[in-house]
């Protein structure tokens, strides 16, 4: 077995290779096609913030703040934390920048590294990449629609298939309570079965028990009042709106009554889009979000409507990888330029760079000085053409180009080298 290397990667966090990085290129140059096209604006927020900012804005019971955030002091005594998500940052930005001013709707898009130091495990990381959308500043339920199919879109142009939007309406402050209440009484009556964690998050967060995974909880869950049942008019009619607007959108999608989701912010319409498998189960969420009519209130003093959702880059790619998937290869150079000599190596810095303004991709491997090894470097890119600059050429002003398929030589005048290899390309 061979030496494990000295210094390792954080838990839970990882190197994006070469290789990986063809595959998040893809997924970005989607994300940036189909953000344009609707009009949403790229934002960039730090990734240290207040700590506070969380708390408030995700809600102190949850998992993510109880248990997954990187927080420390810095030497000026702030409390700072490393961003799990990208909403409430969001939130803050645009209430900072006075963004309430501009035309509403703002749509805001972002991408980067996001950080909760949960249990690592498949498609769980403690670093992950998101990217996400906001839309500030309108109640309007064909906004949760848009971002709904916005989101399907993207994973639909990435050619990922089995997709599934789950979708739920989690009320609000008129008729969660009531619910929340229900809920309870329910759950104290069957406390004993439940899953320790669920025992006590059934007195600080009764929602939360909702989307326990444990058998046992399972089974009282399935008998549980549900939220759906109990919405106010207002929430009702706003739900009801948002499932025609995905019948007319022919966005396959599944009422899911138990999908609650870990952030307390939201209100009204929840979704998840997962991967499901041939029989129908979730095999995991790509993307998640929902509306959260309520919390700019709580970060500031402005009410701002506002729906948005984020997706997991990792995720998507071990899709991706798992559905064979392969992101378009990057073009393959077509040209090898080898050179012998001190002074060739040289010149060859400028051809290089007269390639580079002709837009023809070339290879060279400068390091290597003699011209077998460089010949073998040539063949085994396959490039059609190589390119060699002894001391002889270099003196004459002159090029051997060498037709790589057939080893026929032609010696060409270094200033046409450009214009020759063009017209042998075609191009
Ligand atoms: P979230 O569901 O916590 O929502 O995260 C969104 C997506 O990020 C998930 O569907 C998943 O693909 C990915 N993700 C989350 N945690 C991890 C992890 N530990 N490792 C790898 N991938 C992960 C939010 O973050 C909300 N801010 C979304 C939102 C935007 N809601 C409204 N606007």
């Amino acid at each position: 077995m061979p030496k494990k290397e000295r210094f390792q990667t954080p838990t839970g966090m990882h190197d994006i290779l070469p290789e990986d990085q063809l595959y998040r290129r893809r997924i970005y140059d989607v994300v940036e096609k189909i953000t344009n096209f609707y009009g949403f604006k790229k934002i960039d927020t730090p990734i240290l913030e207040y700590t506070d900012l969380f708390s408030k804005g995700i809600g102190l019971d949850t998992d993510i703040v109880q248990k997954e955030m990187f927080t420390f002091k810095t030497k000026g005594e702030d409390v700072l934390s490393l961003r799990p998500e990208g909403t409430a940052p969001i939130v803050r930005a645009y209430l900072k920048a006075g963004m309430f001013n501009l035309p509403q709707p703002v749509k805001l898009w972002y991408l980067g590294p996001f950080f909760r130091h949960e249990r690592p495990q498949a498609g769980r990381f403690r670093q992950f990449w998101q990217f996400g959308l906001e839309v500030l500043g309108e109640p309007s339920s064909v906004v949760d629609a848009q971002v709904i199919q916005i989101f399907y879109n993207i994973l639909n142009d990435l050619k990922l298939k089995n997709l599934m939007v789950e979708i739920n309406s989690i009320g609000d402050s008129q008729c969660r309570p009531y619910y929340k209440k229900l809920l309870k009484n329910y759950l104290r009556s069957r406390e004993g079965a439940l899953c320790t964690h669920c025992r006590n998050r059934s007195k600080t967060n009764p929602l939360r028990v909702l989307d326990c995974k444990e058998e046992k909880c399972q089974r009282i869950i399935s008998q549980a009042p549900q939220m759906i049942d109990h919405l106010c008019s207002d929430c009702h009619q706003h739900f009801k709106d948002v499932i025609e607007f995905l019948d007319e959108a022919e966005i396959p999608y599944r009422l899911n009554p138990y999908l609650v989701r870990g952030l307390d912010y939201y209100t009204k319409t929840v979704f998840e889009i997962v991967e499901q498998s041939p029989q129908g189960e979730s095999l995991g969420s790509l993307s998640g979000g929902g509306r959260y009519d309520g919390l700019a209130k709580i970060l500031g003093r402005r009410s701002i409507a506002a729906m948005g959702g984020a997706a997991g880059v990792e995720r998507i790619v071990a899709v991706m990888k798992e559905q064979g998937i392969v992101p378009a290869k990057i073009a393959k150079p077509k040209v090898f330029l080898s050179q012998i000599g001190k002074l060739a190596k040289v010149k060859s810095l400028k051809i290089f760079e007269d390639f580079r303004k002709a837009n023809i991709l070339i290879v060279e491997s400068l390091g290597r000085d003699s011209l077998r090894s460089q010949m073998a470097k040539a063949n085994k890119l396959e490039v059609s053409y190589g390119l060699i600059l002894g001391q002889k050429e270099t003196l004459e002003g002159t090029i051997i180009i060498r037709d790589m398929k057939t080893g026929k030589q032609t010696i060409v005048k270094l200033d046409n080298v450009v214009a020759e290899i063009k017209k042998r390309l075609n191009k």
